[in-house]
């Protein structure tokens, strides 16, 4: 072999091995570039459909398999007749105090079927069922997010909780590709019991968003907003903050505010308290529309953030299953963001989808939402 070809053959295996180390290098958390991204379609909106309060993997030997089928079958009808182009998991995926530590994540793999089937990217905020003896956040997200459609993060790992993380919606494939349109936000409120603890499920985990979270929140707010400028945004959380409570006080008439009522009074972050830093965090986020809870399986109403004006509105899901406690009509609360008309600049519509198929509790969350009149929402 000549010096030359020998020179070459060097360089030729350094380069490659130098390759091989770069892609060896990318750990888990960088396959991002794989999930779908978020777009508006080409009429300029984009619709999510909230599951919330899932429940699986109670009663492994009895009752718990059919009420499990039962819950896919919600997802399923609701996903035939809707098209929306996000799913949010809205917080308890599990009942983990009644599940194994072999296989409590199992149970994943059956709420995500009907998602996978429609290849709906989703993105979820975990509840205080989904940490408990035999199940961990941990194990939950390593297992929702080996599917490329999840879009579940942990974005800052020293920060108390899992799920706190946004996701940027970009303009429709004509227009503004390129540019974040709007941002929606995920924010873990912890609670449940910590894994493998004794006594086990004694819950001894803070249920409320920590106040860490909320100085994270406010930094990528201002960080966001140097970027593009004001975005249009949604929050996503499991646990209601205090104001779900005020709002529910005040009285929320049902031809103001329809949906259910009957989980009275709210169950909150904390005890009222605790959630202030996060609380006040919302009220500063310039462009922040409205927020979605889970937790209260008996609300689905949305309301006015109470005493003030210009706040971001306040909405319960609708549970969509029939794991967890109370037997209100399953359904699917469905949020439309729309771009479409810039005279009338952007429009957010919410209704809930039921489980047979009526649509109950349409509004629009607007600047006279609170004073105009609507049906109240029957079969609900
Ligand atoms: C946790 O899982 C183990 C192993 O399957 C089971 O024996 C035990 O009863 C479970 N414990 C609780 C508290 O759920
Ligand atoms: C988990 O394990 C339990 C106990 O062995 C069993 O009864 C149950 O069917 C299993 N669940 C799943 C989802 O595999
Ligand atoms: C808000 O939406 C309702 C229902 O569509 C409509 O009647 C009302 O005029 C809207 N208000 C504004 C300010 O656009």
């Amino acid at each position: 072999m000549s010096l030359t070809s020998l020179r070459f053959w060097i360089l030729f295996l350094t380069s490659f091995l130098i390759l091989v180390l770069l892609f060896s290098a990318i750990s888990p958390g960088d396959r991002d570039f794989i999930h779908p991204r978020l777009q508006l379609d080409q009429s300029g909106a984009l619709t999510i459909a909230i599951f919330a309060d899932l429940h699986y993997g109670e009663e492994e030997n009895g009752w718990g398999i059919d009420q499990d089928i039962k819950s896919t079958h919600v997802m399923r009808n609701v996903l035939g007749m809707e098209s929306p182009s996000l799913a949010v998991i809205n917080g308890d995926f599990i009942t983990g105090e009644n599940t194994f530590r072999e296989n409590s994540t199992e149970y994943v793999h059956r709420i995500v079927a009907p998602l996978v089937a429609h290849d709906l990217p989703w993105a979820s905020t975990y509840g205080n069922h989904d940490s408990k003896f035999n199940l961990s956040r941990e194990a939950l997200f390593q297992t929702e997010t080996s599917y490329p459609q999840s879009l579940t993060r942990q974005m800052d790992p020293s920060l108390p909780g899992m799920t706190n993380y946004y996701l940027l919606i970009y303009g429709p494939p004509s227009g503004n590709e390129e540019r974040p349109v709007a941002v929606l936000w995920f924010f873990d409120s912890r609670g449940g019991a910590s894994y493998q603890h004794e006594p086990a499920n004694e819950d001894d985990i803070p249920n409320w968003v920590a106040p860490e979270t909320a100085r994270w929140f406010s930094t990528q707010h201002q960080n966001l907003k140097a970027d593009y400028g004001i975005l249009l945004s949604l929050a996503f959380v499991h646990i209601p903050p205090h104001a779900f409570l005020d709002a529910q006080k005040g009285g929320l008439d049902p031809s103001h505010f329809p949906g259910v009522n009957d989980d009275v009074p709210v169950a909150i972050q904390g005890k009222g308290s605790e959630d202030t830093a996060f609380v006040d965090a919302l009220l500063a986020t310039e462009g922040l529309h409205s927020i979605y809870v889970g937790h209260d399986h008996g609300n689905a109403w949305c309301s006015t953030w109470p005493g003030r004006e210009k706040a971001p509105f306040l909405c319960c899901s609708k549970h969509s299953a029939y794991g967890g406690y109370g037997t209100w009509n399953r359904g699917v609360r469905m949020v439309r963001i729309s771009f479409g008309d810039g005279a009338k600049g952007c429009e957010v519509e919410t209704w809930v989808r039921m489980e047979n198929g009526d649509i109950v509790s349409r509004v629009s969350l607007n600047e006279t939402y609170g004073i105009d009149v609507y049906p109240t929402a029957d079969g609900e």
